[in-house]
């Protein structure tokens, strides 16, 4: 990590401190639906308040557009927050300005206030420096520790950090996004081998660039999900009425010339009439799908196939389900990869499940505590294993 953590915080006992969360977090009917992401952010949040700090915390929530929009209000993450630090936390309706910095002003020491979404404000997402000061003008010191979040250069993000180095104080890491980029960064540099990716999703053309990265670094390629239909098309072969992604087809050849044999497709599938929760399935080696089939899953063939690699494997990178794993008759494959790995993960590999989908899935299976780490990033950590620019860890200061 070249840059400063919460153990190089010049902070003092009562100093405030704003730190960035991401508790961009699922909401029904006013309760936190999944409140994994807030969870994740306790150690850093306790350690600050142990130490007297008192703390603002700024978070988005949703895509709200620059305008405030009362069912992406954290003031139910703020609840769920108090809940499950059995401490009452507040929250403020204004997110900057006198009134914010008043209330933060008035915490006591080891207190914790949520102001309210800064993608309320049109300035968040533009990154617009006024608003950056803004948000720097709550505290003395900035912690960041939304992993989630930073693959954008936005004003709570990049800019505050900027802001407050400016003003003279610290803007560090916190211990999620620190363990984050510890876990992702020693995958990507210095893997233990071998070196197996699983990857899955929808597009070929969105992963284009973690396909690439994946294939430079590591020892074998698993592909699944609706993406493994775009190379079966590749090869010539009938995916029915399966989701393909028509532009990336050309692409998918390309990246299997290249690759050889080091990425590996499914060879059968779990097919249906139509992708629904009470679908009738069958299962069909790659080359037999028929013309009415869709494709909604690995079949029991590729499972094995998959699962004997990843028992080898010493790194195991996992990103995108294996197929449609939100309805029960194709999960099979997601959750067969997610056993696999965690199997693996008994006898010693390092284990990483990335992106929101599989993260839920593996959290879903209950076996996010068999993995060696589970991100809290989607975008981030497929920006992360493209090797795409992190903007809001790279304002943070020095070390
Ligand atoms: C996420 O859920 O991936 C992060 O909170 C980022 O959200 P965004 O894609 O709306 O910026």
């Amino acid at each position: 990590m070249r840059k400063k953590t919460l153990n190089d915080l010049a902070a003092r006992a009562g100093d405030l401190i704003v730190v960035r969360v991401d508790f961009n977090v699922p909401v029904r009917n006013g309760r936190v639906a999944d409140d994994t992401r807030i969870e994740r952010t306790l150690p850093t949040l306790r350690r600050l308040t142990a130490t007297g700090a008192r703390l603002v915390l700024l978070s988005h929530l949703g895509r709200p557009g620059g305008r405030p929009h009362p069912e992406a209000s954290l003031r139910p993450v703020a609840a769920r927050l108090g809940e499950l630090l059995g401490e009452h936390v507040r929250f403020s309706p204004e997110t900057t300005g006198p009134e914010a910095v008043a209330r933060a002003r008035t915490l006591a020491p080891g207190e914790i206030l949520v102001a309210e979404n800064t993608r309320f404000l049109a300035g968040e997402t533009r990154n617009h420096p006024e608003l950056a000061a803004a948000f720097a003008a709550l505290g003395t010191h900035f912690v960041n520790d939304a992993f989630g979040t930073v693959h954008r250069a936005h004003a709570s993000t990049a800019g505050l950090a900027l802001a407050m180095r400016a003003r003279g104080g610290d803007a560090v890491a916190g211990l999620l996004l620190e363990r984050e980029i510890r876990f992702l960064g020693d995958a990507l540099e210095d893997p233990g081998r071998p070196f197996v990716a699983v990857l899955g999703g929808a597009k070929v053309s969105d992963k284009i660039a973690v396909i690439e990265k994946m294939l430079a670094r590591a020892d074998r390629l698993l592909v699944g999900g609706a993406m493994a239909n775009t190379f079966f098309r590749a090869l010539g072969l009938e995916t029915g009425r399966s989701l393909v992604d028509e532009e990336g087809v050309d692409l998918a050849a390309r990246l299997m010339d290249g690759a050889g044999d080091r990425m590996m497709l499914p060879v059968d599938c779990v097919v249906a009439s139509r992708i629904a929760p009470d679908a009738a399935t069958r299962e069909a080696p790659r080359a037999e799908v028929g013309a009415d089939d869709r494709i909604g899953d690995i079949g029991g063939a590729s499972r094995r196939m998959f699962g004997d690699e990843l028992q080898q494997a010493r790194t195991i990178v996992w990103n995108g389900p294996m197929g449609v794993c939100e309805m029960p008759p194709f999960a099979g494959g997601t959750v067969a990869v997610a056993r696999s790995a965690a199997a693996a993960t008994a006898t010693g590999a390092v284990s990483i499940a990335g992106g929101g989908d599989s993260a839920a899935a593996v959290r879903a299976a209950g076996l996010a505590d068999d993995f060696s780490h589970v991100s809290t990033g989607g975008g981030a950590s497929l920006a992360f294993l493209a090797g795409k620019p992190l903007p809001g860890l790279e304002a943070l200061s020095d070390a």
